[in-house]
């Protein structure tokens, strides 16, 4: 998700001027920058999908780690020898980056806007006032800012699958952690609001909606009208379920220590969830678990990954992985890889840590692992998984699946690929076949990363 830029043809006649978003971090952002164009939409600005031919650019930022922030700064430097070239073109910096580091990214020559993650709002606003020539700023977090009653102009390319936001921020304070101090509190997204819009996205030709979260376990609303009216995670993925049986339900991140039975059982329920689980272990050493703050021992995860089995033996389980955390030892790095073995996971998001200034872990654990052993774990790690990958993969051989297409392979046009429920990433030879098909293929060979088929015609 991370590096790209997402855009559309511009819809000539509305609009004159000219806007180039830039999108980096988790898919919160990249629907944040949906949200964006909605806003900026009837205040006239039109997507283009070149930087020189815009007069208005955003970048849309992440502070996870602190290699997304120096992939920015050097972003930014490019940026300005445009502006020297171009007078009048301005620069926008929006996102997690923006909450942090405020002032600090104004005072780049070539910014000249800064807003944070609930401020969207207030751009047509900024950019009206950035005409009298001097520098705007808003980076104000909100108790209750949810976007719920924009519909996000979708940036997609494919037209089958989407984003939906349910809620913002996190709670959760792991001690690593940035997102808490750049995305604000917890706030959940009125349950109707989000049912409307996944029948509008199926009513405009979606297959699939992801519902996106820091912890999607966690969704709670009460409705304000009656505050005895709670609705749960659980009940908000039935509602959704139910829009259609032809588009597909999917569901990032879960909290392994939040992750309970009743959306296990909705899950089974609804042949439209899909059966995969993206369940973030972040380490194998119950030492680590504690001082990351992620309230799990590793007993209680795999307790959570045998209910995961139980309740539907073929869902599939990917994670994130953080190496090299404070004190990380070699009996803690060896905790780390039997866990991987022990879950299978069919893929797994690997990083080494990365210490965020200001987090508790800033403050009270010292970033002690050498950079040598952390990449030298990261490897063992990376290596291993690719391992698992293929023997899920290899499992799969000479199994049916139902794909979802999603557009041509990246090799000819031929080739169709899409996705099965569990996620993985399939071609096939096209047929008849288009994006947004249901189509049944039988796996007959396999990559670490993919599965090769033909589709099964009875
Ligand atoms: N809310 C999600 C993840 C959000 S961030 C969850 O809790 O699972 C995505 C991933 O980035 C995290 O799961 C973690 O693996 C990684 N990450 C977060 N902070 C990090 C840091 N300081 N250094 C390295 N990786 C980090
Ligand atoms: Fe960060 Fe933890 Fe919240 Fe995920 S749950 S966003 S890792 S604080
Ligand atoms: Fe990055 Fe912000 Fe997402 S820090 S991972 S863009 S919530």
């Amino acid at each position: 998700m991370t590096n790209k830029y997402h855009s559309v043809k511009p819809i000539k006649g509305i609009g004159e001027k000219r806007l180039f978003i830039e999108t980096y971090g988790c898919q919160m952002n990249v629907n944040d920058s949906e949200v964006v164009l909605s806003i900026l939409q009837p205040a006239g600005y039109t997507l283009c999908d070149s930087i020189k031919d815009a007069d208005l650019i955003l970048i849309n930022t992440c502070s996870i780690r602190d290699n997304a922030e120096q992939r920015i700064w050097g972003r930014l430097d490019l940026f300005r020898l445009e502006k020297i070239k171009r007078k009048n073109v301005k620069v926008g910096i929006l996102g997690c980056m923006a909450e942090r580091l405020k002032d600090e990214l104004l005072n780049h020559p070539a910014v000249d806007l800064v807003a944070g993650p609930d401020s969207y709002r207030s751009l047509p606003f900024l950019l009206e006032s950035l005409e009298s020539g001097s520098k705007q700023i808003n980076t104000i977090l909100s108790q209750e800012e949810t976007y719920a009653d924009i519909s996000p102009v979708r940036m997609d390319k494919n037209g089958v699958s989407s984003y939906i936001s349910i809620m913002r921020g996190c709670n959760n304070m792991c001690s690593y952690c940035v997102v808490p101090y750049v995305r604000g509190g917890e706030r959940s997204r009125n349950p109707e609001s989000i049912v409307r819009e996944a029948r509008e996205l199926f009513a405009n030709g979606y297959k699939e909606v992801t519902l996106l979260g820091q912890n999607v376990d966690s969704y709670h609303w009460a409705n304000p009208d009656n505050p005895t009216e709670i609705t749960t995670f659980a009940m908000l993925l039935e509602m959704i379920a139910l829009v259609n049986p032809a588009l597909r339900v999917r569901f990032s991140t879960s909290h392994p220590k939040d992750m309970g039975n009743a959306v296990l059982y909705t899950m089974a329920m609804y042949p439209n969830i899909c059966n995969h689980v993206h369940l973030p272990v972040q380490s194998g050493s119950d030492t680590m678990l504690l001082k990351m703050n992620r309230k799990y021992t590793r007993a209680q995860y795999l307790e959570r990954v045998a209910k995961i089995r139980e309740i539907m033996p073929d869902c599939s389980i990917s994670t994130d992985i953080i190496t090299g955390f404070s004190g990380e030892s070699d009996d803690d790095h060896r905790d780390t890889l039997s866990i991987m073995k022990e879950v299978g996971y069919y893929t797994a998001f690997m990083f080494q840590y990365s210490e965020r200034p200001n987090t508790k872990a800033a403050r009270r654990y010292p970033d002690d692992v050498p950079a040598t052993i952390k990449s030298q774990r990261l490897s063992e790690i990376i290596k291993l998984q690719g391992e698992l990958s293929l023997a899920s993969n290899k499992a799969d051989l000479g199994k049916e699946f139902e794909v979802l297409v999603e557009g041509y392979s990246k090799k000819s046009k031929a080739e169709l690929t899409g996705r099965t429920q569990q996620n993985k990433t399939v071609v096939f030879p096209s047929g008849e076949h288009k994006s947004g098909d249901y189509v049944r293929v039988k796996i007959e060979s396999c990559t670490s990363a993919t599965l090769i088929g033909k589709e099964i015609t009875k």
